[in-house]
């Protein structure tokens, strides 16, 4: 198939863009910024590169006539859920702006198929046993609710015949896949690249909370290697390609890891301490969020090939340049 990633550039999509050019998909990048500029991450020459910013409406629609795409996997969008906090506004304009244009676009040009970066973020918060799909969804803070709102607009959508989806609700993507993609984001904020940063600086990891209902009172999250979650696009293209039924599923492997955890696991994988201090809580953290991953096994035949977390943090410290 030929296939529209948006959002190509980002950690994560450059796992998906390589994992489908793999499969034998014919990939069309998508991103705001040139892929090049990251240099030998992204080689694969059956991987198109389009710089392009999903909001405009015209232009993708031009894009998707002129390289026939047949479906979307779309990751394009903010992430930061602390900023998400400060800066709604911008949440809102590129998460939904962006996928109300994106949406328009796919139906102007007849591609009825999409695969949608959705996120843990849409339960808010939760108990302490792995949350379902059927789970309350009550997102606390804004970029959790510019996710529910794009799964909402795609339930709609499925409803009146429109478009089918897979709405994917992302765990904690962490690791790295060798000469594919490596965990980056500008500004970092995310726990396993500063904490590799820390230990590569000697300037201390900031543990946000350590009074969380726990055990050792840091947060608890499900950790999916970014190599499996790119397989999961992968198995819900195949899916919808099959005319299967719209789905909105976690990709989780159902454990949960503290940052205390995820600290130690570090400094095993590193052979030497990460240097740590205690902060206050970050806002619109929630304490814990695991996942139930049956239901994505039962209906795509998914299970992570890496769920333990050493695995995971191996693969980081491994392709991790400071
Ligand atoms: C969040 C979202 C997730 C989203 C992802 C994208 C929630 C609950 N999760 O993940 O849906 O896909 O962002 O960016 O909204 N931590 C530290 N020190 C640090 C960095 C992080 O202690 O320097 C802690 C955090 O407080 C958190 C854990 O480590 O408890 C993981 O944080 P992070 O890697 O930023 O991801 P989330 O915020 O869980």
């Amino acid at each position: 198939m030929n296939v529209l990633v948006t959002g190509a550039r980002g950690y994560i999509g450059r796992a998906v863009a390589h994992r489908l050019a793999d499969a034998g998909h014919a990939v069309v990048g998508f991103d705001l910024a040139p892929l090049v500029e990251e240099g030998p991450l992204h080689t694969a020459s059956s991987i198109r590169q389009l710089v392009g910013d999903v909001r405009d409406e015209e232009g993708l629609t031009q894009t998707l006539q002129d390289h026939a795409v047949d479906a979307v996997v779309h990751l394009a969008g903010k992430i930061v859920v602390s900023e998400s906090v400060t800066e709604p506004l911008a949440y809102w304009d590129h998460n939904v702006g962006g996928g109300i244009a994106l949406l328009k676009a796919m139906v102007a040009a007849d591609v009825r198929q999409i695969v949608f970066s959705s996120s843990a973020a849409v339960y808010g918060e939760v108990a302490p046993e792995p949350i379902a799909e059927q789970h309350r969804r009550e997102p606390m803070n804004p970029y959790g609710r510019t996710k529910l709102t794009m799964e909402w607009m795609l339930e709609d959508l499925d409803r009146a015949g429109a478009v089918h989806y897979v709405a994917l609700r992302y765990f904690n993507a962490a690791g790295a896949v060798p000469g594919v993609t490596v965990e980056r984001h500008h500004p970092e904020t995310h726990l396993i690249p500063n904490a590799l940063t820390a230990a590569a600086s000697g300037r201390p990891l900031k543990i946000f909370g350590s009074d969380y209902d726990t055990g050792d009172g840091t947060a608890m999250r499900d950790y999916v290697h970014v190599g499996d979650l790119a397989d999961a696009h992968r198995v819900a293209l195949d899916h919808l390609a099959q005319g299967g039924a719209s789905l909105a599923l976690n990709v989780a492997t159902g454990l949960g890891y503290t940052v205390a955890e995820v600290v130690a696991s570090l400094e095993r994988a590193l052979g030497r301490p990460v240097p740590t201090v205690a902060a206050d809580r970050r806002p619109g953290d929630p304490p814990l969020l695991i996942g139930r991953g049956t239901a994505i096994r039962e209906h795509l035949g998914w299970v992570p090939a890496h769920p333990d977390l050493d695995d995971i943090t191996k693969s980081a410290v491994a392709a991790h340049r400071p």
